[in-house]
């Protein structure tokens, strides 16, 4: 009896598969679903505006499609560089379709986040997506409704037309009926936003609900934004056999020197010639002649060699500094905030950088550990926080040496920002833990909480300092009337001679900014969520 009897083989189509793991991408329930279509949506979003320099403004609106049936509308809109006409039916109807298959930092990395959506909506409601998007400089809006043929992995065209593009728009606007909960998904979705602007502080986010009365607008604070990424090449300690076989064949006749120096990061003539030496190889071989055993040997050798130059990091966009602090600013409004942005460093020949902020006091509320933000390419990790380096590694410091004492009004951002990001899966909700980016975490926390503790140091003297002019003050009144009784002098003069005389004593220089600085609580105006009643 043939074993083909017993089993029935069959092959499943990439759009098959995430209709049936769709927990994976995170479409696990219909809450999430709605946050996991907002965010994948507002991703793009983000990704086809600031990549090219365009301070985002992004529309989101929620309506009721069929309330009996929980069928929800979403409705995303951009004011980014749009999406060429023909390659829509792709983008949204095909999985693994991306112009995102880079090395560079983007949101994006599956070329899933879009096509899970139409899938989930296809799956929940059977209704098509509705696309809208203009390019830079296009005469024309294209439209679209799509669906996916699943078992073929193709994108089915609804409808399509075009109009004109009558007031010069260029971006993207998305409409999509899926089944979910929105009263359930709303407080995520607005954590999800509210943590996106701390990160992004140059984009402005306007949200309508389906109630007639909920309306959250974030406006932009800053207009400077971060350097976008460049787009690099591979370092020769990131590469495997697959990678190097797809590039000989690109130019087999190439001489091995010419080979490494074109197509790594990190290679120089020098550094390429020492390699080749220690490979055993001559540098005007041409590449396409290492077969087999000597093509594994070479990437083996690649590995163990030590004397690549650093992966260039001038590919990431770290958010920098102040960009941060304006942003975790505006969202917590904190007392005080101390940031940093680490340099550069690899693991697997892939660079990334770690930054940090450490927000304290103000408006936080006090809690029994220390409040974690966690964020990788600028996308705000909201579940599973519990699986993720970050939080393992603030939970593993020891806050006293800081001089906080739990309960403390203390918050954590961490940001990475990668190539590459270790994502623990699909749903990219956590970083998994690679040694190196896990001591950078630890470092870039440190760092803030070293000026955390200089911090608090100063202000506990501060205190000491008012606490003694107090009472000092007090017993120089009763000095300065009694004198003034025995001795007939000024009692103005007498007054102001015993002040400078305990200032001096207590080395209070600039007494008026101590005093004003003790109660000063740093101060933003602008209300970050303004709820319309
Ligand atoms: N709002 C948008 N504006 C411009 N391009 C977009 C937009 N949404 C999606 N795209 C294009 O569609 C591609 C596929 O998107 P998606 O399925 O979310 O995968 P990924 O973002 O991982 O590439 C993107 O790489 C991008 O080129
Ligand atoms: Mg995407």
């Amino acid at each position: 009896m043939g074993s083909s009897d017993l089993v029935k083989f069959e092959a499943l189509s990439p759009a098959e598969f995430f209709r049936r793991n769709r927990e994976i991408a995170g479409f696990s329930n219909p809450t999430r679903a709605i946050y996991q279509t907002i965010r994948e949506l507002v991703e793009n979003s983000l990704d086809a505006t600031e990549t090219f320099k365009i301070l985002p403004s992004i529309k989101i609106f929620i309506d009721y499609a069929d309330q009996s049936r929980n069928w929800i509308g979403i409705y995303v809109e951009d004011n980014g560089i749009g999406i060429p006409g023909d390659e829509i039916p792709n983008v949204f109807g095909r999985v693994f379709y991306s112009s995102k298959y880079r090395i560079k930092q983007h949101r994006g990395i599956f070329g899933l986040g879009a096509k899970m959506v139409v899938l989930y909506a296809q799956s929940t409601t059977n209704t098509p997506i509705l696309v809208r998007s203009a390019p830079l400089k296009s005469d024309v809006i294209y439209e679209y409704q799509l669906m996916i043929d699943i078992t073929r992995n193709e994108p089915v065209i609804v409808s399509q037309r075009t109009m004109e593009n009558r007031y010069g728009w260029h971006g993207t606007a998305i409409k999509v009926v899926l089944e979910g909960d929105w009263l359930k998904a709303k407080r995520r979705v607005e954590e999800y936003i509210r943590r996106t602007a701390m990160v992004a502080p140059y984009a402005e986010f306007i949200i309508r609900g389906p109630d007639e009365d909920y309306v959250i607008k974030i406006p932009r604070v800053t207009t400077k934004m971060p350097e976008p990424p460049k787009e690099g090449l591979p370092h020769p300690k990131s590469v495997d056999v697959e990678l190097i076989k797809q590039l000989i064949q690109k130019n087999p006749e190439a001489p091995l020197l010419e080979f490494l120096v074109e197509n790594f990061d990190g290679v120089g003539e020098t550094i390429a010639k020492t390699f080749l030496d220690f490979v055993g190889l001559q540098p005007d071989m041409p590449v396409g002649k290492l077969v087999n055993d000597e093509l594994v040997n070479f990437v083996t050798k690649m590995k163990e060699f030590n004397g690549w130059r650093r992966p260039r990091a001038d590919w990431l966009s770290p958010i920098s500094e102040d960009i941060l602090a304006e942003g975790v600013r505006f969202v917590l409004r904190p007392e005080v905030i101390f940031t940093v942005t680490r340099k550069p460093s690899s693991y697997m020949g892939n660079p990334f950088i770690v930054e940090a902020a450490l927000a304290w006091g103000g408006s936080i509320e006090p809690s029994d550990k220390p409040i974690v933000y966690r964020f990788a390419n600028k996308v705000p990790l909201i579940y599973d926080e519990g699986n993720d380096v970050v939080r393992k590694i603030v939970d593993e410091i020891d806050w006293s040496q800081y001089k906080v004492k739990f309960p403390a009004p203390l918050a954590i951002v961490v940001h990475i920002c990668s190539t590459k990001i270790p994502y623990a899966s699909a749903g990219k909700e956590a970083i998994a833990e690679v040694p190196e980016i896990e001591s950078e975490v630890r470092n870039a926390v440190r760092e803030v909480a070293r000026k955390l503790r200089l911090y608090v140091t100063r202000k506990e003297k501060e205190q000491e300092l008012l606490m003694k002019y107090a009472i000092f003050s007090m017993y120089a009144e009763e000095v300065v009337n009694s004198l003034s009784y025995v001795t007939k002098a000024d009692i103005e003069e007498l007054r102001s001679s015993i002040t400078a005389l305990i200032k001096a004593r207590l080395k209070i220089e600039k007494f008026e900014d101590l005093i004003n600085n003790n109660n000063k609580v740093e101060n933003t105006n602008e209300d970050n969520k303004e709820e319309t009643q």
